[in-house]
């Protein structure tokens, strides 16, 4: 027998400071035209020189749990889903679980790109589906800010900070009703951040080379995702048995503006069903989604027994899809 799982808890924190494209006008060679024509990015927040993944995280989670209503004590696992953790090792999941006193709580972290809080949300429905845990907690942050060229237009302009999480708990009714997630490998290369680990340990000269900085093939990162956004929707729904006119909110990644119009008109959704907070926050990997669902909720745009779609690509490649039926 299989038991529920569903979001009893939501969250989420963005940095104060604020990058706006004239402040980045200073820095590369960019005009705002450009930046909001072809990513719909107005500006994006950057982290405190003191804030790390697991502060910003900690700030989301303890809203998350709050609402959840549960004891700390309660939780059986953290998972912090991002591209940059506080360091390699500890994980980032651990210093969360300790800066929350949630003594009984396994943590690990999750890399997967941009989609990290799809595979999160879904690695957490199989463990409470199988009666292994009870009370997850899912976190999708980064700080890109700390991995980005800010001398490399081709990038620089597109990244941002924050940080959402969701206590995913045993439930009544079904919560997460489906989960799809995959990855082509065969574009790993297209979105590196090269150097500091085993292939290529930090050096001189990879500093001196720009090497610990992200880099990216936009060209080939936004052809995958046109095409990987609207198949894991349409994956999902197929596993769910539902169609798009069955749904009331898409909550896409927030990587660029032309992209998610694309996924838009090749899902046939309507326009009014997709939420954005791309002009605002730019792309903030794995925390662009549970931000934006955490902004909507906040505004009182969801109501009970919604049925809601989360979608993500992102480095690896990775994509993937999770379908909801809002609870609270
Ligand atoms: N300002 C002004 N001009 C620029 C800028 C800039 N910031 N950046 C690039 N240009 C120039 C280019 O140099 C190029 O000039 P050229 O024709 O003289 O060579 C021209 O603008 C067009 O460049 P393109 O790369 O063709 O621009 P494109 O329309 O493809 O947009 C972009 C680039 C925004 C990066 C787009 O390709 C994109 O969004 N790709 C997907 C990125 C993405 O989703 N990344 C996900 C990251 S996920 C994660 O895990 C972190």
């Amino acid at each position: 027998m299989l038991y529920n799982a569903g979001i009893i808890g939501i969250g989420s924190y963005l940095p104060d400071k604020i990058l706006t494209n004239a402040d980045l006008e200073k820095l590369v060679d960019t005009n705002d035209e450009w930046i909001t024509t072809r990513t719909g990015i107005k500006e994006r927040r950057i982290a405190g020189e003191n804030e790390a993944a697991s502060d910003i995280s900690i700030k989301a989670v303890r809203k998350a749990v709050e609402m959840s209503g549960l004891n700390v004590l309660d939780i059986d696992l953290i998972i912090e889903c991002t591209v940059t953790p506080d360091m390699m090792y500890p994980a980032t999941s651990a210093i969360i679980q300790n800066s929350l006193g949630a003594k009984n709580a396994a943590a690990f972290d999750l890399s997967a790109g941009c989609t990290g809080f799809i595979y999160g949300l879904t690695v957490a429905n199989q463990f409470i589906q199988t009666g292994f845990y009870k009370n997850i907690v899912v976190v999708g942050c980064d700080v890109l800010s700390r991995v980005t060229d800010f001398t490399d237009r081709n990038t620089c302009v597109l990244f941002g900070d924050g940080a959402g999480a969701v206590v995913v708990s045993r439930t009544e009714k079904p919560g997460i009703l489906q989960n799809f997630i995959g990855a082509d490998g065969s574009g790993c290369m297209n979105l590196t951040l090269p150097a500091g680990n085993s292939r290529m340990p930090a050096s001189l000269e990879t500093i001196e080379k720009r090497l610990h900085y992200t880099k990216m093939d936009g060209k080939e990162v936004f052809k995958f995702a046109v095409t990987a956004m609207p198949k894991a929707v349409n994956e999902v729904l197929k596993k769910a048995g539902y169609e798009i006119k069955d749904i009331d909110l898409l909550i896409p990644h927030q990587a660029n503006t032309r992209i998610i119009e694309s996924a838009v008109k090749k899902l046939g959704i309507d326009n009014e069903k997709v939420f954005t907070t791309i002009e605002k926050y730019g792309n903030m990997s794995s925390g662009s989604i549970p931000v934006s669902f955490d902004s909507i909720y906040r505004e009182g745009k969801i109501k009970k027994g919604d049925k809601i779609v989360l979608v993500g690509f992102g480095a690896g490649l990775t994509y993937g899809a999770v379908l909801l039926e809002w609870l609270i």
